[in-house]
């Protein structure tokens, strides 16, 4: 049995999220905000973030698969669920649970490059740093930590924990 380890509580995560909310709602309020989060970890976050938003906002979800199972990403990376919306013109911010080698959004950051979007940013609950492997631009964090295998808050261990409230990390 793994044990759990709390590192954030939902308050912590809550208040945070206010503040992520706040500052997206003042540096797109001009702008014609698409939020697109990443399946199916961000699910979470997303629903609160999008509800502390005060700017009108429109949202759709992709879906990214790496191949093979493994607590990392591979490294093989396809999107098994586009976006939806038309986002020719739009602002997008695409919205993360968590950044560790920093594989996926390198992959997601190029991918969106070649849709037609005025502006694509990239706003994370977590940048998780020890594993870095590939340089990425995270425009909006919500924590950074070192290390961990985190759990909760939308994040899950082979498609379990994601419905706790608090995000915890676990020791194997
Ligand atoms: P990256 O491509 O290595 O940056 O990994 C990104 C993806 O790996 C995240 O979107 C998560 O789905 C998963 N992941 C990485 N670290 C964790 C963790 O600590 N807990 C749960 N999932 C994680
Ligand atoms: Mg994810």
């Amino acid at each position: 049995m793994a044990v759990r380890q709390l590192v954030l509580s939902s308050r912590q995560i809550r208040d945070r999220v206010a503040e992520l909310a706040q500052q997206i709602s003042a540096d797109y309020a001009d702008r014609n905000l698409v939020m697109i989060g990443v399946l199916n970890g961000a699910f979470i976050f997303l629903a609160d973030l999008a509800r502390a938003v005060t700017i009108p906002h429109q949202i759709d979800f992709i879906r990214v698969a790496s191949y093979g199972q493994s607590a990392t990403s591979s490294g093989t990376i396809r999107l098994a669920k586009d976006a939806e919306i038309d986002l020719d013109g739009r602002d997008v911010l695409l919205v993360e649970d968590i950044v560790d080698t920093g594989t996926t959004l390198a992959w997601l950051t190029e991918k969106f490059k070649e849709k037609k979007a005025a502006s694509v940013r990239i706003c994370s609950l977590i940048d998780k740093q020890e594993r870095r492997e590939r340089e990425v631009r995270i425009d909006y964090v919500g924590f950074t930590l070192q290390q961990g295998f985190l759990v909760g808050y939308g994040l899950d261990y082979a498609e379990q924990h994601r419905s706790l409230p608090d995000i915890y990390s676990l020791q194997f």
